[in-house]
């Protein structure tokens, strides 16, 4: 008995590619969501930048929160801000990739920041690394008040 000649009986109406031809399709389908995954997110991230600006609070961290080689994320003016504890001391930098603005995640393995939308790489001084972007991450200024970090 011939298993895949019996099989072939199983589905006349069916022409013998239409596995590659499903196969295919699926693959243009995958890759069109991926192209429009890429195109579409950086857009949506860049329109969806806070701009509630009038939101003056003052990011207080008490300072022995602050692990080195971590990055800590806060809302400043509507903006997200990072505090990175270094060896020499914390910085603050605006999470904002100077690209088109999509907000960098910091790789705690690497020490550095990346930008999720098209690739670029800060140093953990926030400096450009790598990708399609030549200006370093934005410092921001901070006093250190009685253990706390303070942003105002
Ligand atoms: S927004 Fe393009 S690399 Fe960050």
């Amino acid at each position: 008995m011939n298993m895949a000649s019996d099989h072939a009986h199983d589905r006349p109406h069916e022409p013998p590619s239409s596995g590659r031809r499903r196969f295919c399709q699926a693959c243009i389908g995958g890759a069109a969501a991926i192209t429009v995954g890429t195109v579409v997110y950086p857009i949506v991230a860049f329109l969806k930048l806070p701009v509630r600006l009038g939101e003056s609070k003052p990011v207080q961290i008490p300072l022995d929160r602050l692990i080195p080689g971590q990055a800590y994320y806060a809302d400043f003016h509507g903006q997200q801000v990072v505090v990175v504890m270094s060896e020499s001391g914390p910085r603050v930098f605006n999470a904002s990739c100077t690209h088109l603005g999509c907000n960098v995640v910091w790789d705690t393995a690497h020490s550095n920041f990346h930008c999720p939308c098209h690739g670029a790489v800060f140093s953990g001084e926030g400096q450009v690394v790598s990708g399609p972007v030549s200006a370093p991450l934005l410092e921001i200024p901070f006093e250190v008040k009685e253990g706390n970090l303070i942003i105002s």
